[in-house]
């Protein structure tokens, strides 16, 4: 048997987060103020991080995406790339910022114009204070990953010989600090948050090309 068409998600934690973490939400909630002229329970920044930030401590944070994002997509694709020496130029298609709290939520979408896409927490209530939430419990502020059956389960046939289709979706717990880097065709959403602390994300889309050219067909399936 084969297993074939996976969905990689990795999952990554950030070693200078206690230190990079607090500067970012001061950061951006300084970006909120100039851009918001009336406070909401949802704030998302414009996608243009990378020219508008330069601090240090958000270039350390890219540096630590841009590896990460290499390594995955490497392992990804270790039998769609050539065999040899590839000269790889990873772009960022977007990168914004995104506020929550007051039980906002995003709801289900998927990023174009990319290939890899990812969510790194900058701040969120620690997770035993984020589920003890009365109304929305263990889900309070988790993202949800819906995987590739999922639109085709409507009115669809079950049984015990394809209950291995039911486990559809996946919610992955935030922690300040943690990355998850996810296929961007991957229909994703953020569950309602409400906390102490607003739930501030980083959002980013990534492109991978070769500078030789993306002769993709030349050696897809060598
Ligand atoms: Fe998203």
């Amino acid at each position: 048997m084969q297993l074939l068409w996976p969905t990689p998600i990795d999952v990554q934690r950030f070693d200078d987060a206690a230190a990079v973490n607090p500067v970012l939400a001061r950061a951006f909630e300084a970006i909120r103020l100039m851009m918001e002229d009336e406070r909401r329970s949802f704030f998302a920044s414009p996608d243009d991080l990378l020219e508008r930030v330069e601090l240090p401590e958000f270039r350390q944070l890219v540096q630590f995406i841009v590896g990460s994002a290499q390594q995955l997509a490497r392992q990804a694709n270790a039998q769609a790339w050539p065999a040899g020496r590839l000269s790889l130029d990873l772009r960022f298609a977007g990168c914004w910022f995104q506020v929550q709290n007051g039980q906002a939520f995003h709801d289900v979408h998927t990023h174009g114009n990319c290939s890899w896409s990812g969510v790194y927490y900058v701040q969120v209530d620690d997770t035993d204070k984020r589920q003890s939430h009365p109304a929305l419990g263990r889900l309070n502020g988790a993202t949800r990953f819906y995987g590739p059956y999922s639109p085709l389960q409507g009115g669809a046939y079950m049984d015990m010989g394809n209950a291995y289709l039911q486990t559809n979706s996946i919610d992955i717990q935030p922690e300040e600090g943690m990355l998850v880097l996810f296929p961007s065709w991957l229909p994703h959403k953020a569950m309602a948050y409400e906390g102490d602390k607003d739930r501030i994300i980083v959002s980013f889309n990534l492109q991978i090309h070769s500078r030789e050219g993306n002769q993709i067909h030349a050696f897809a399936g060598a």
